[in-house]
């Protein structure tokens, strides 16, 4: 079987842009990524190095300690109770399970995969691997009879979105009725913002007031990547269905996708200890403060955006004017259309840039 050729990979296209950018006197501000720029906390550096010395092959599933600390983890932090160690599992980072999972779960041509209209691109490119067809939809009541696969990403990127009970509730039903897979990648629940987010956590697809204890067909994805500034570490977690785990777990094991012994250790450092989180929380509520009103004073709106990393703006224009704009004053922003057709005015603008580049930003927008 062959296929299409990908598609280039779309931060390319960014290149004249950060070339503009970069020739500002006071240097660059990249909003765009959103990778993290803090530090990696020292409890997670200590604990991966105190596990260095692994000469054997590690647990594709993981160890009992580290899936014993991911149960207590949705416990505490998610209020998702009586998961098992047959329901969860670790991943080389989240990236990885979201670009497989379509053929992990062994979909292909003929299959559809729905995923949000405003979307992280890996879910589509999914898709495209296995030669299945995606399929950008947030109304439950609109995804096809072939969808075999749905994503939810709650709190959105780039939109921060997030979905209530009632909404997860609704998704969920619909996925049962169609017999599809239904995933939730909720890697940026603990930055609730706006709204009742700002008190009451972001709740999970697999919440039991969503779901009760039936998890069938049910997936929640979540990575360390962003809330613990591991993103160079790569590492990750599936929790749900016990079915599904135990197939996706057979599969991982063929594969040689198993997470390195030392860093299943720095996880379980990272999982066990809220303090550093809260602390990472309160820098981008910092940055976030600076960024927010200083865009809505130079004339963007931005929506939604009451949970997650990034800020959603539009000033009304191509969002490639707007990307062109911001260059000028040295911000490299993320274009709207890198997340989906429906979106040609918006930018995605990351709170991943330190304190001080973040008031150089608000001070650079102020003057315009
Ligand atoms: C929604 C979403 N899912 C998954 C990922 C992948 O994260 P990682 O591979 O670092 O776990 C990202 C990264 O930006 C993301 O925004």
């Amino acid at each position: 079987m062959s296929r299409p050729p990908l598609p280039d990979y779309p931060w390319d296209h960014m290149i004249p842009y950060r070339e503009r950018a970069a020739a500002h006197p006071d240097g660059v501000i990249d909003l765009s990524i959103g990778s993290p720029v803090d530090a990696t906390p020292t409890i997670v550096r200590d604990a991966l190095a105190a596990a260095s010395n692994a000469p054997a092959y590690p647990l594709t599933v993981g160890t009992a300690d580290l899936r014993n600390a991911i149960i207590a983890w949705f416990a505490r932090r998610r209020g998702v109770t009586g998961l098992t160690l047959a329901e969860v599992l670790p991943t080389v980072g989240s990236k990885e399970l979201v670009a497989l999972l379509p053929f992990l779960l062994g979909l292909g041509e003929g299959d559809v995969i729905v995923h949000p209209r405003a979307a992280y691109p890996s879910y589509e490119m999914g898709a495209v691997l296995v030669g299945a067809t995606a399929v950008a939809e947030d109304d439950p009541t609109l995804w096809p009879p072939e969808a075999k696969l749905v994503w939810l990403n709650s709190p959105g990127n780039p939109d921060g979105r997030v979905l209530d009970i009632p909404e997860l509730q609704a998704a969920r039903a619909r996925a049962r009725e169609l017999g599809a897979v239904i995933v939730s990648d909720e890697c940026y629940a603990e930055l609730g913002w706006d709204g009742q987010w700002a008190d009451v956590p972001v709740p999970s697809l697999l919440d039991p007031r969503v779901l009760g204890s039936d998890r069938r067909d049910t997936l929640v994805a979540y990575s360390l990547s962003k809330q613990s500034n591991m993103a160079g570490y790569r590492t990750a977690f599936l929790a749900g269905c016990a079915d599904l785990i135990g197939r996706l777990t057979n599969v991982r094991k063929h594969a040689g996708l198993m997470l390195a012994q030392p860093l299943q250790a720095a996880m379980i450092a990272a999982l066990t200890d809220d303090t550093h989180v809260a602390e990472q929380k309160e820098r981008y509520r910092v940055r976030r403060a600076l960024l927010k009103p200083a865009l809505e004073a130079a004339g963007f709106q931005v929506d939604r955006s009451e949970a997650g990393l990034y800020l959603w703006a539009s000033e009304g224009r191509d969002a490639w004017e707007s990307i062109d704009w911001l260059a000028g004053l040295g911000i490299i922003a993320g274009p709207g259309p890198f997340y989906g057709p429906h979106f040609p005015q918006h930018v995605r603008l990351s709170l991943t840039v330190t304190d001080e580049r973040a008031a150089a930003a608000a001070s650079r927008l102020a003057v315009v």
